[in-house]
C-alpha cells in the first residue's frame, strides 16, 4: 500500500483488534485486498544480478534522496568515527536490509522485526521501507517504571541518563536507578524502546489486513525476542533484566491485549544489561584501523564463543554484525587491561539484539529473507532455503574482515573503478567478490577463518571449527566460560 494514497482508508479498529489469527493469511494480498495464490519461485543465480536495489532504513530526521545515494552518504565508518568523537549518537546511520524479491513471496525479505517463514506479501514488505518510529514522539519517559522477569509485581523506577544508541527497530537509552537497588547491575541499564512502522502508530493509509498482518508479525517477533532473551544464560551475551509491562511477559498477544485497555500502540522497553564500550562499529572504527591483532583475536574468540553457545543451544542469531557486539568497557580501557588477570577473567563484549533470531530444530532450513546488507550471505540473498547457522558464520567471516582490514569485504574495493563502485554490494556477495588488501602479505592465523567462512555454503566453516582454529583455540581455552 502506498502512503501516498489518499483513497486509503484509516484502519479500522475491529480488523486488528479481533485477535483472529496469530499468523498472517496464506497468499499475496493485492492492493484491493484480494488473497492470490503464492507462487512459488526459486531464483537462479542470475536472478541475483537483477535483485532490486537493496532496501535503506532512514531514521527520522534524515532524508536520504535515493536508497543508492543514501548507501554511499553515510556508509557507516565515517559516521561512527564522528559520532564518537563528538559522543552523539549514530542518528543517520543507514542500514540496509533486503528488499522482496518480485513474484517470490516464498522467499521474501522482511525488513521489520517481523519475520515470518512462512508467507508475506508484497505490500506489506513495501511498508517497511517507511520510517520506523517510536510510539510517543513527546519525550515522556524521563522516569521509567519497569519489573523483573523474576520479580512482576514489583516496580522498580530508572531515570533516564541520556540516548546510547539507535538501531533498525529500535531506540535505546541509558538509565540509573532512583530507587536504593540490592543489585549493583540494576543501578545502570540500558533501555531498548521498541520503534513501530509509522502507519501503525499514526494508523493511516493501511487496510485492514495489512495493518492486522503488521500487527500480528511485530507481536510475534517481539515475543519471539522476549522469549529467547529469557532462555539465554552466558556472560558474553546480553542481559534481559525486566520489561516495562509484564503483559509482554505474560500474554501470547500483548500488544492486542494492551490496544484493548489503551486504544494506542503500547511502549515496549527491554531492561537490559548496560555496556559502557558501546558497539564495536564505532569502537573499531575510532582506532582508524589500528586495532592490534591480538586484541581483535581476544574479542573475536569471545564472539564465537557467544555464537556456539547459541548454536549449541538451536538457536540462530541471523543479524551478527559489528553494531550488535558491544564493549563492557570502553575500548581504551580494555586496551590498557591487556597485561592484567581481568582481561582473560572477565567478558569483554555482549552480543546483542535477538530482533531476527530464531530458535529451529537441529538440521532445519530457514526461508525468511532477513539480515543486514553487508552480512548476508549469498544463499539469503539467491532466496533459497538456507541453514542459519551457517548464515551466522558467514556474517562472522565480515565482522573478522572488517576487523583486520578496517573495511567490510563487500564495500566496492579501495582501487575500484566508477562502475565497480556503483556495483550493489549485493552483486559482489553473490559472487563471492571480496579480496584481501592490507593483509594480503601477510601470514596470519585469522586469515584462514575468513577464507573458510565467506565461501560456499558446503565449504563453509561451522561454529565448532572457527572454535577449533589455531586463531582462536588458544585464547577460547583460555577464557574461563
Ligand atoms: N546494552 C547496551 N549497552 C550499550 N549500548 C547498547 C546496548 N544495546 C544497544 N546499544 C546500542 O544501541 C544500538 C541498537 O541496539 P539494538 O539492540 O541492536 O537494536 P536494533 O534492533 O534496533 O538494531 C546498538 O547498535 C548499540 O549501539
Ligand atoms: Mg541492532
Amino acid at each position: 500500500m502506498s502512503e501516498e494514497d489518499p483513497q486509503a482508508p484509516r484502519i479500522p479498529q475491529k480488523g486488528i483488534f479481533d485477535g483472529e489469527s496469530e499468523s498472517p493469511g496464506s497468499g499475496n494480498v493485492t492492493k484491493n485486498g484480494q488473497v492470490t495464490p503464492l507462487s512459488l519461485m526459486i531464483p537462479t543465480f542470475e536472478s541475483v544480478q537483477t535483485l532490486p536495489t537493496p532496501m535503506t532504513y532512514t531514521p527520522p530526521g534524515h532524508s536520504a534522496k535515493s536508497p543508492r545515494q543514501a548507501l554511499v552518504i553515510s556508509k557507516r565508518r565515517g559516521d561512527a568515527v564522528q559520532a564518537a568523537k563528538e559522543d552523539v549518537v549514530v542518528q543517520h546511520r543507514v542500514v540496509s536490509e533486503l528488499f522482496p524479491l518480485p513474484e517470490a513471496a516464498q522467499q521474501r525479505v522482511s525488513s521489520l522485526p517481523t519475520v515470518s517463514e512462512s508467507s508475506s506479501t508484497a505490500d506489506f514488505s513495501l511498508s517497511a521501507r517507511n520510517d520506523l518510529i517510536e510510539v510517543d514522539t513527546v519525550d515522556d519517559q524521563e522516569i521509567l517504571t519497569g519489573y523483573m522477569l523474576n520479580r512482576l509485581d514489583v516496580p522498580m523506577r530508572w531515570k533516564k541518563v541520556k540516548q546510547i544508541g539507535s538501531g533498525n527497530f529500535s531506540n535505546v537509552f541509558l538509565y540509573e536507578s532512583v530507587d536504593p537497588i540490592a543489585d549493583p547491575r540494576l543501578k545502570l541499564v540500558s533501555v531498548k524502546r521498541i520503534k513501530y512502522p509509522e502507519e501503525l502508530v499514526n494508523r493511516r493509509a493501511l487496510n485492514p489486513q495489512l495493518a492486522k498482518d503488521l500487527l500480528s508479525r511485530l507481536e510475534s517477533s517481539l515475543s519471539r525476542e522476549i522469549s529467547i532473551l529469557k532462555s539465554l544464560d552466558y556472560p558474553s551475551i546480553v542481559k534481559l533484566y525486566g520489561i516495562n509491562n509484564p503483559v509482554f511477559i505474560t500474554s501470547k498477544k500483548p500488544l492486542r491485549d494492551l490496544m484493548l485497555r489503551e486504544d494506542k500502540l503500547p511502549h515496549c522497553d527491554m531492561i537490559m544489561s548496560y555496556c559502557s564500550g558501546g558497539d564495536l562499529l564505532v569502537a573499531a572504527t575510532s582506532c582508524n584501523g589500528k586495532l592490534e591483532v591480538s586484541v581483535i583475536q581476544r574479542l573475536f574468540s569471545e564472539l564465537v564463543m557467544a555464537v556456539k553457545y547459541l548454536h549449541d543451544n538451536n538457536v540462530i542469531h541471523r543479524d551478527l554484525k559489528l553494531e550488535n557486539v558491544l564493549l563492557k568497557f570502553p575500548l581504551d580501557a580494555i586496551i590498557d587491561m591487556k597485561d592484567s588477570p581481568v582481561y582473560l577473567k572477565h567478558n569483554l563484549i555482549e552480543l546483542a539484539d535477538f530482533g531476527l533470531c530464531k530458535k529451529i530444530e537441529p538440521g532445519e532450513l530457514c526461508t525468511a529473507r532477513c539480515g543486514s546488507e553487508d552480512y548476508v550471505s549469498p544463499e539469503i540473498l539467491m532466496g533459497i532455503p538456507y541453514d542459519g547457522r551457517l548464515s551466522d558464520t558467514w556474517a562472522l567471516g565480515v565482522i573478522l574482515f572488517g576487523l583486520l582490514e578496517d573495511r567490510l569485504p563487500f564495500d566496492p574495493p579501495p582501487n575500484a573503478s566508477a562502475r565497480q563502485r556503483n556495483r550493489a554490494t549485493s552483486h559482489r556477495i553473490a559472487r563471492y567478490e571480496w579480496k584481501w588488501f592490507r593483509l594480503l602479505n601477510e601470514d596470519l592465523d585469522a586469515k584462514e577463518i575468513v577464507q573458510h567462512t565467506l565461501t560456499r555454503k558446503s565449504e563453509r566453516w561451522r561454529i565448532d571449527q572457527i572454535r577449533e582454529s589455531s586463531f582462536v583455540k588458544s585464547t577460547a581455552d583460555a577464557l574461563p566460560f
